[in-house]
């Protein structure tokens, strides 16, 4: 999960689309504002204050004053229809199942937490169809000591999914992070550490045997520039530890979907290239392997959009994708026009997704704001999910809810 602030320095070009009309939650006026003051269809320009309007879902019940860029205009001047109410829930994952697609989130330490507004949405299915367990499966988890196994908190994880009829996604088997001195500084020749990769795997997926849909087997396996990462495992291994490890999780538990999962690979570049290229040799091996994941942890208007075309290339090899942490942080505070933008940038992301049919799901990293990892790693950074601090919905959710209602590609996760 760990993104270490890997800027893109290509900043998306947001074309200037006077002529066109406003992607919802776009702005559509304010002071000195030379764009379109005209919504999408469904949308509305709402007035926010003398400096911002934004095109929100659904039907103004008063029009023209909402747009007007005069600062003299005040918010009395405009009423928010019924239809616009910004605090109810469309239901993210029946939307994505309507389809063919799930939509999920990813948590930790549920057995402590106590806040009811987060689990009530948490573990709501027509929100959240999917749940990964954000820590509770790594190897320093799991196995923390030599042969000693440890699964009570991720029992709990996936036993909380299951009551709330949510699938679970394995995370993860094979990393160089959160991982043991034990493993990493024990010296092992190649044979005995083999042996220990396919013993902590055939424990720990034989574990969670049939009771996970996927498992993340092989964790951020390169580097930024599509180099191998080293790790304990390439050290001594070499690059085949990928190839054991897949055959060894296929062992374990026949019916998880297989993946390998890395960051910065939504986009087409030297590391996209390289998992690319990692993946049609293991087929061409004939090793197991069912999809790989794209993390899409991201920074607010700092990517280069070619999702798509990406995402469908590695679906050309007859491999699901999935996006499984998507997160899209800005440096705080929060402004309208970076939540705005934040809302722009999750429409695309999900119908990078949404216009490829073996993109099975979405996961994001965490359900709302005060939860995110974010802050942790990124101080100044944060406000990357779609529910705030509150629970609240962020102008993101609603922009997600549309783009899965507008999907027109039918998904092949069932
Ligand atoms: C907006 O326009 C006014 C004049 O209409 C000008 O005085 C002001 O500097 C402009 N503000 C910005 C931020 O461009
Ligand atoms: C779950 O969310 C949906 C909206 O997505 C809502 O209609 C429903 O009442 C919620 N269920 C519970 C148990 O809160
Ligand atoms: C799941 O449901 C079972 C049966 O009701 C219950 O015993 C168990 O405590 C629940 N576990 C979690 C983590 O919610
Ligand atoms: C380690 O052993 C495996 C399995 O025999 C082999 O594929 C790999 O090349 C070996 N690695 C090294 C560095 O010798």
């Amino acid at each position: 999960m760990l993104n270490r602030g890997l800027v893109l320095g290509a900043v998306a070009a947001i074309a200037a689309q006077s002529a066109q009309a406003v992607a919802v939650y776009g702005q559509c006026g304010g002071l000195n504002w030379t764009g379109s003051t005209v919504c999408d269809a469904g949308s509305y320009c709402l007035y926010s204050n003398p400096y911002y309007s934004q095109c929100v879902p659904g039907t103004a019940s008063t029009t023209a004053t909402a747009t007007t860029s005069s600062a003299t205009t005040t918010s009395t001047t405009t009423t928010t229809s019924a239809s616009a109410t910004p605090t109810s829930l469309r239901g993210l994952h029946a939307l994505a199942k309507a389809k063919g697609r799930y939509f999920g989130t990813a948590t930790d330490q549920l057995w402590t937490n106590t806040d009811t507004a987060y689990l009530a949405i948490t573990g709501n299915s027509s929100e959240f169809g999917a749940n990964t367990p954000g820590n509770q499966q790594k190897w320093d988890a799991t196995e923390k000591s030599r042969n000693v196994f440890t699964y009570t908190n991720g029992d709990y994880e996936v036993a909380w999914a299951e009551n709330h009829s949510q699938i679970a996604r394995g995370h993860t088997l094979v990393w160089h992070s959160q991982l043991p001195s034990w493993v990493s500084s024990g010296g092992f020749d190649n044979a005995t550490l083999i042996s220990i990769m396919e013993n902590h795997i055939a424990n720990v997926a034989g574990h969670y045997k049939g009771q996970v849909y996927s498992w993340d087997v092989v964790n951020e396996p390169f580097n930024e520039d599509g180099t191998w990462r080293t790790s304990v495992f390439y050290n001594t291994i070499g690059p085949s530890y990928v190839a054991i490890a897949l055959r060894a999780a296929r062992a374990a538990d026949p019916t998880a979907k297989l993946y390998l999962n890395d960051y910065n690979t939504d986009w087409t570049g030297s590391k996209s290239d390289a998992m690319y290229a990692l993946a049609q040799s293991l087929i061409a091996q004939g090793v197991p392997l069912d999809g790989i994941g794209f993390q899409a942890h991201l920074i607010v208007n700092s990517f280069s959009r070619t999702f798509q075309a990406n995402y469908q290339r590695f679906a050309d090899l007859g491999l699901d994708v999935a996006i499984t942490e998507l997160d899209i942080r800005m440096t705080l505070p929060t402004t309208d026009a970076l939540l705005a933008s934040q809302a722009e940038n999750y429409k695309y992301v999900v119908n990078a997704c949404l216009a490829v049919s073996r993109c099975v799901g979405i996961t994001v990293w965490d359900t709302s704001d005060d939860y995110s990892w974010i802050p942790s790693v990124f101080p100044t950074q944060g406000a990357a999910l779609l529910f705030d601090a509150n629970k609240k919905p962020k102008p993101a959710y609603y922009s997600v809810a549309d783009a899965l209602a507008a999907a027109t590609v039918k998904g092949t996760w069932s």
